[in-house]
């Protein structure tokens, strides 16, 4: 048996006072039940739930990664190419939040918690995922208003998006574009582009929420701090 706070603080989803805090504030329930009580003890197979969320009691880890080209977003690949999971040094059997694709760059986050990860991914709570895409001619006044707007793709329309154009290289007849979504389909931002004549040369993903890449190069990596796994967790708790 184990105390409800320590419990909680251990699954890696926030601090021993805070866990605290959390029961006191009537937000965990133990087999159903509300515990306002600290230092109530919990078995082993107990179902512990925070503002309604199943808790993980294996300790959880979250990375952030700048992805590399080359790299597949999987945990294993069948053809034997290198993996995103592969690149970090971790023993526990993490995967990656949503996918990259081979040649996209940037910010993608692994982790063992798979309902931060189903919430990350899932549309509803808008988690922005901001793009640096680089494509062939330049975009016009209409077909920004259209990517914005919302687009076709595979019979349902894209969420509006925000769209801005960095740069126009006039000698390349190409432009910069910076473009923020919350959806994550297959291949999203360069079928929207391409829905529109355009071709992605090259796509980063800049941001995902408030986390970025800086400080780090291409292929490293860290650890999310608890801080900001509690940020990202308030975000999908709305
Ligand atoms: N959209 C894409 O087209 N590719 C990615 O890798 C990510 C978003």
């Amino acid at each position: 048996m184990e105390r409800l706070q320590k419990v909680i603080a251990s699954s890696g989803l926030t601090s021993r006072r805070k866990a605290e805090e959390l029961i006191m504030a009537g937000k965990v329930t133990v087999n159903g039940t509300v515990i306002t009580e600290l230092g109530y003890k919990v078995k082993e197979d107990s179902d512990i739930k925070v503002d309604g969320i199943k808790l993980n009691k294996e300790e959880k880890v979250y990375y952030l990664l700048n992805k590399p080209r080359g790299v597949v977003t999987t945990v294993k690949d069948d053809k034997g190419r290198k993996t995103v999971v592969d690149l970090i040094d971790e023993d526990k059997r993490i995967y990656p939040v949503g996918r990259l694709d081979y040649d996209t760059t940037g910010v993608l986050l692994l982790t063992n918690d798979g309902v931060f990860a189903n919430n990350m991914m899932h549309p509803r709570n808008e988690i922005d995922k901001v793009y640096i895409a680089k494509i062939n001619g330049y975009l016009t006044p209409s077909d920004i208003a259209i990517l914005k707007k919302g687009i076709n793709l595979d019979g349902k329309k894209t969420s509006p998006s925000k769209v801005k154009v960095k740069k126009i290289d006039k000698d390349n007849h190409t432009s910069i574009v910076e473009i923020t979504i919350h959806e994550g389909r297959n291949h999203q931002v360069k079928k929207m582009f391409a829905n529109l004549g355009y071709e992605v040369i090259k796509l980063h993903r800049k941001k995902v929420a408030f986390l970025d890449v800086l400080g780090l190069n291409s292929g490293e990596y860290r650890k999310l701090s608890t801080k900001e796994v509690k940020q990202l967790y308030a975000l999908l708790n709305k």
